[in-house]
């Protein structure tokens, strides 16, 4: 038998221990022997839920015990996560984690750490909420170099996206949807800003690259200036306005940046609707994979835990190689890439003001008037920049073409 904790009896936490309870045969032969949920640790009580049976609220109960041979955690935040994952692997426990937080900062050390001492750290859950796409990085595309990742990696804003496009909602009217759907951080400002895309970017960037792609430096835009003209022209020109995480390496640079996208019909992330997440990776071999499930809430982030612990039970006493280096990955200067723009101009701007962008495709939507919008060949940052002041008119948004 496999005794296992889990820590944080919150929407993920919670969703785990269900997992464990409804499901435990099946896990349990997948798994090749019995798991069984001995402990959950939170330091609320929850009185009347089953989960008063085995919650406990000192975590040394947990790693002094000699049976445990797995620790889940979904309490989210640095500490005490990483002092526990650290004391649990210590002494050879495997740990598996949703907290993309932890991942993110301390991913490199718990793996060597996992490492000596012949445990697993495992997370699926912290990209792409119930989307397997970390294990197959890890354990299928062996054979590949990625040259390049695409994803919506945040359910909140693709929810919310999808809505105010379809439903013609606002903004606060869907964020608050999407936060009693238990999809939103604590904090909403880390999705509808990007930081939490930026978190899950860093982390496939550190796992595709082998070093450490650190949160920090990703280029971050989010999607609190997308407004009711932006849809009607993506409208227009047929696209889908997505917040993606991305990492493009060019000329021996990498580059890793969350911004929103205007995504042609052609592309398979188009049609990734509502809490849905994607994440298509380019193998050099392969070609385009696309890895798409829930990317939040509390079954499908949970199912994604309880596949790692399951794979922590089939491992037990050996390390599966994850190659993440602790050194810092220098990321180059996103406004340096070259991408191409859609941009909207105020007032009527001739030909001859446009010019000044090279060859555009103008493009006018339904209900919007007083602007000149239109797309550009592939450009910099700086190279846009300078066009608009050579035209001589105010840009009222640019937004990146995929
Ligand atoms: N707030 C996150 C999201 C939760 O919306 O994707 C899953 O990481």
């Amino acid at each position: 038998m496999a005794a296992v904790a889990v820590l944080g009896y919150g929407t993920v936490g919670s969703g785990v221990a269900k997992i464990l309870t409804e499901n435990k045969t099946h896990v349990s032969r997948r798994a090749g022997e019995e798991i069984d949920l001995k402990y959950v640790l939170d330091l609320r009580d929850f009185p009347g839920d089953p989960v008063e049976k085995v919650l406990v609220h000192d975590f040394d109960t947990i790693v002094n015990d000699p049976e445990i041979r797995v620790i889940a955690e979904a309490m989210g935040r640095i500490e005490p996560a990483f002092t526990f994952a650290k004391k649990a692997l210590e002494k050879g426990i495997s740990f598996c984690t949703s907290n993309k937080e932890l991942v993110e900062a301390k991913g490199a050390e718990l793996i060597a750490l996992a490492k000596e001492n012949q445990a697993n750290f495992f997370f699926e859950a912290s990209v792409g909420g119930g989307i397997p796409v970390i294990r197959p990085m890890i354990q299928s595309l062996t054979a590949d170099h990625f040259n390049e990742i695409s994803g919506i990696l945040n359910g909140t804003t693709n929810y919310m996206l999808t809505k105010m496009d379809k439903e013609g909602l606002s903004f606060e009217d869907v964020l608050k949807d999407a936060q009693e759907k238990g999809y939103a951080e604590r904090d909403p400002e880390a999705d509808v800003e990007g930081h939490d895309a930026g978190r899950k970017i860093a982390i496939l960037a550190s796992l595709a690259y082998e070093k450490q792609v650190n949160f920090q430096d990703v280029s971050m835009e989010g999607i609190t200036d997308i407004d009711s003209a932006d849809f009607a022209y993506a409208k227009a020109l047929g696209m889908a306005i997505k917040l993606l995480g991305a990492a493009r390496k060019k000329d021996g640079s990498t580059y890793a940046l969350v911004a929103p996208f205007m995504v042609g019909a052609d592309d398979p992330l188009y049609a990734v609707s509502g809490v849905f997440n994607a994440v298509k990776l380019h193998g050099d071999m392969l070609g385009n994979v696309m890895f798409y499930g829930k990317g939040a809430g509390k079954e499908a982030t949970a199912s994604a835990v309880v596949s790692d612990i399951v794979e922590c039970v089939r491992e037990q006493g050996r390390h599966v190689e994850i190659l993440w280096d602790a050194d810092s990955l220098e990321l180059g200067n996103v406004a340096e890439y070259p991408f191409r723009y859609f941009v909207r101009l105020s007032g009527t701007v001739d030909g001859a003001a446009l010019a000044a962008f090279g060859t555009v495709e103008t493009v006018k939507a339904e209900g919007v008037n007083g602007e000149t919008a239109f797309v550009t060949g592939e450009m910099t940052e700086a190279e846009l920049s300078a066009a608009v002041e050579k035209s001589g008119a105010a840009m009222i948004k640019r937004i990146r073409l995929n």
